[in-house]
């Protein structure tokens, strides 16, 4: 296991969003920090930093992790994904899981959203067809005080289908 010296500033370099970027950190600061104040990734946002809320929930290597739980030098080499990534396109446009999210009115504030939406890019990435417990179990790692869940889970499992049928057309056109 690599050690770092607590008091030296680490060089760091990661894939964001499918930019590399490098940048330097002590060894006890947190991934969210790095992120948002080193890198200006802001749209991950930093509740109860103790790995509760969810809020700050990003994928490291395609997995959604708490970004709260890890430190900088942790993601050193690896490939860290926010909300800011999830419309590659490069478009305006909103990517399917926004777009749904907006539809369903899945948001209200909007702190919880952008941690709700990357565990729900990871969960759609390995779940085809979820049900609605499903979605519901997935979203348990997440604290929303406006929504009540409910539209949130629509617009997954709206998603869901979205993607089933798009995956049925190619398929059949192929
Ligand atoms: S800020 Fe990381 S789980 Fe709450
Ligand atoms: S939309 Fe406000 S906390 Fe979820």
């Amino acid at each position: 296991m690599k050690r770092y010296d607590k008091d030296t500033q680490h060089m760091i370099t990661l894939t964001l969003n499918g930019v590399t970027r490098t940048a330097r950190a002590e060894p006890r600061m947190l991934l969210v920090d790095f992120l948002r104040h080193t890198l200006g990734a802001t749209g991950t946002h930093v509740g109860c930093e103790h790995g509760v809320c969810g809020a700050c929930t990003v994928q490291v290597d395609g997995v959604a992790v708490r970004s709260c739980l890890q430190l900088a030098v942790q993601a050193d080499g690896r490939s860290v994904d926010t909300v800011e990534g999830l419309n590659r396109t490069g478009a305006a446009e909103l990517g399917d899981l926004q777009q749904a999210f907006k539809s369903h009115h899945a948001l209200q504030c909007g702190f919880c959203t952008a941690g709700i939406l990357m565990s729900c890019s990871d969960f759609l990435g390995r779940v085809n067809n979820p049900s609605r417990q499903q979605v519901t179990d997935m979203l348990s790692g997440h604290l929303c005080r406006c929504t009540g869940y409910t539209n949130i889970i629509d617009a997954v499992l709206d998603v869901a289908a979205q993607r089933t049928e798009k995956s049925g057309e190619q398929t059949e056109n192929a």
